[in-house]
C-alpha cells in the first residue's frame, strides 16, 4: 500500500495527488543526483518536491496557478513554530473581530459553550453541536430558541466583504447552476462567510512571504469544511470535506465552526512544515512554473531532462482541476484566475470534446519529448474507464516517439467517494514507463 499522504502532502486537498513513495522510487531509479527531473503536469508538486528531497534539480509545470501556489507553499521553508504562533494570534483576533456568532449554552452546566456546528434539513435547524469547555467533549443537542434566533440574526449581519466569484457554467459546477446559485458565496451560510472573511482580512494584513502564504493555504484548505458542502450524518462531528468531486449542496448540511476548521487546517500546515524542515534543508529548490505544457519549449531547454514524470488529466468524465480550484483561487490575495479554458481535458459544458482532449495530449507529449535527453526516461500515470481516453493517450505517446517499456498498476490515489463507487470507476492507476524511440 503506497504512503500517499505523508504530513508534507496532507496540508491541502488536491485532486489525483500521486503517492509520494512510488514517485520517489521511480525518480531514484531513473536518475543520479544532479540529473534534471521534469513534471509537466505537476499539480500539487509531489514529483518536483520528492526529486528535490532526493537531491535532484527539478522543474514542475502546471497550467493551474493554484497548483503552483500549492506546490510552492509546500516546498517553501517556513518556521513551524512561528507559523503556529502567528496562526494562533490571527485566530484569536478574528474571533474577537467577528463578534461571537458561534456560541451557545451548555445543556449540562448552563455555562457558555462553543457552537461547534449547526445541522440543517433544508433551511430548518434540526440540531446543534455543543462543545462546553467545562464539561468537555462535543454533544449533539436539539436547537434552543436562542440558537435559532442567533442563526437568523447572523444571516442578516453581512458577509464581511468575502470573495464571491460568480458561478460559471462547467462540468463541476453543474449542480450549482441547476440549483440556481449566482455566486460561490452561496455555498456558505452568511455567518460562516463573514467569519472566514474576517480570518482572511487578518491574514492579508501580514507581511508578504512564506508565512502569509502558509496561512492563506490553511484558509483555502478550510473553505470546503466551513461551507454548506458539508453533509450532516447525524453525528457529533464533521467528517471529511470534499466527499465527492463536485460542488454541491446536500439537503442535510452541517455548518461547522469555521475558526475550528481553520485551526485544524493550520495544524496540518504546521505539521507539514515540521516534516519538510529537515528533509529540504540541503535540497535544491524546485523550479515551479505556471505555464501550459504545450509551451514547454519556452521554459525547458531541449534535451535537458533525464527523467519526466507525467500525470496528465485523464479525459472522459475526469476531474476538472481549474473548475475545482476556482473557489480556492478567489480567496487568495491577490486572487488567481482559474484557467477554465486552457486545461487539457474534455468538458461538455465548455465546448471541449474527446477530439480536443486527444489533440491536447498529443501536443503535450510532443513538447515533453523534445525536452528529454537522448537517454532520458519518462513515466506516465493514467486512470480511466473510458476507452477513448486510453486510445488518445496511446496515440499521443506513439505520435511523440515514445515507446512503453513496462506497465505497472498501483492503488488509485486518494479517490473521492464518487470515484470509488461509480460503477465504471477505475480502481487503479496505471504506470507506464517509456523511452524515446529514436535514440
Ligand atoms: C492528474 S493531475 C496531476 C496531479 C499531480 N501528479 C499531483 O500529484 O498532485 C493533472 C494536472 O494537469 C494540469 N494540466 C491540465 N492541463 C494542462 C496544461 N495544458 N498544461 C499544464 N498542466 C495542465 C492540471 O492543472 C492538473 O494539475
Ligand atoms: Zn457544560
Amino acid at each position: 500500500m503506497p504512503r500517499t499522504w505523508p504530513a508534507r502532502y496532507r496540508l491541502h486537498k488536491y485532486w489525483s495527488r500521486k503517492p509520494a513513495d512510488l514517485v520517489a522510487d521511480r525518480i531514484a531509479a531513473a536518475t543520479a543526483p544532479g540529473e534534471l527531473v521534469l513534471d509537466p503536469f505537476c499539480g500539487s508538486g509531489v514529483a518536483p518536491l520528492e526529486a528535490a528531497i532526493l537531491g535532484r534539480p527539478a522543474i514542475g509545470v502546471d497550467v493551474n496557478p493554484f497548483a503552483i501556489f500549492l506546490a510552492r507553499t509546500t516546498a517553501v521553508r517556513c518556521d513551524p513554530d512561528a507559523l503556529a504562533a502567528t496562526g494562533a494570534r490571527i485566530i484569536a483576533a478574528a474571533r474577537l473581530a467577528e463578534g461571537g456568532w458561534h456560541r451557545t449554552t451548555c445543556r449540562g452546566c448552563g455555562g457558555e459553550a462553543a457552537l461547534a456546528g449547526t445541522a440543517r434539513d433544508g433551511s430548518e435547524i434540526v440540531a446543534v453541536l455543543v462543545r462546553c469547555p467545562a464539561c468537555g467533549g462535543t454533544r449533539r443537542e436539539l436547537p434552543s430558541d436562542d440558537d435559532r434566533v442567533l442563526a437568523a440574526a447572523a444571516e442578516l449581519a453581512g458577509d464581511g466583504g468575502a470573495p464571491r466569484p460568480p458561478v460559471f457554467r462547467g462540468w463541476q459546477t453543474r449542480k450549482l447552476v441547476r440549483a440556481g446559485l449566482g455566486d460561490f458565496g452561496e455555498l456558505f451560510t452568511i455567518r460562516n462567510l463573514r467569519a472566514l472573511a474576517t480570518l482572511r482580512a487578518s491574514i492579508v494584513g501580514e507581511p508578504p512571504g512564506p508565512l502569509r502564504d502558509c496561512l492563506l493555504l490553511a484558509l483555502t484548505g478550510a473553505l470546503a469544511q466551513g461551507s454548506r458542502m458539508m453533509a450532516d450524518h447525524g453525528r457529533a462531528g464533521g467528517g471529511a470535506s470534499w466527499k465527492i468531486n463536485i460542488y454541491w449542496l446536500p439537503a442535510r448540511s452541517l455548518e461547522l465552526d469555521p475558526f475550528r476548521c481553520f485551526t485544524n487546517r493550520l495544524a496540518r500546515v504546521v505539521a507539514a512544515k515540521r516534516e519538510t524542515a529537515a528533509l529540504l534543508a540541503a535540497a535544491p529548490a524546485p523550479r515551479l512554473i505556471c505555464a501550459d505544457v504545450r509551451d514547454l519549449d519556452a521554459h525547458v531547454p531541449a534535451g535537458s531532462v533525464s527523467y519526466a514524470f507525467c500525470d496528465p488529466p485523464y479525459g472522459g468524465e475526469g476531474i476538472q482541476y481549474a473548475e475545482l480550484s476556482a473557489l480556492w483561487c478567489a480567496w487568495l490575495d491577490p486572487p488567481l484566475s482559474p484557467p477554465l479554458d486552457q486545461e487539457i481535458g474534455e468538458n461538455p459544458h465548455r465546448g471541449r470534446d474527446a477530439a480536443t482532449f486527444a489533440a491536447g495530449l498529443a501536443e503535450a507529449f510532443r513538447a515533453v519529448r523534445r525536452t528529454l535527453a537522448p537517454d532520458g526516461r519518462l513515466t506516465v500515470t493514467f486512470a480511466s474507464a473510458d476507452d477513448g481516453a486510453w486510445r488518445a493517450l496511446r496515440a499521443a505517446l506513439h505520435g511523440a516517439g515514445l515507446v512503453v517499456t513496462a506497465e505497472d498498476r498501483a492503488v488509485r490515489s486518494a479517490p473521492a467517494l464518487t470515484e470509488r463507487t461509480a460503477p465504471r470507476a477505475p480502481r487503479e492507476d496505471v504506470w507506464l514507463d517509456c523511452v524515446p524511440s529514436r535514440r
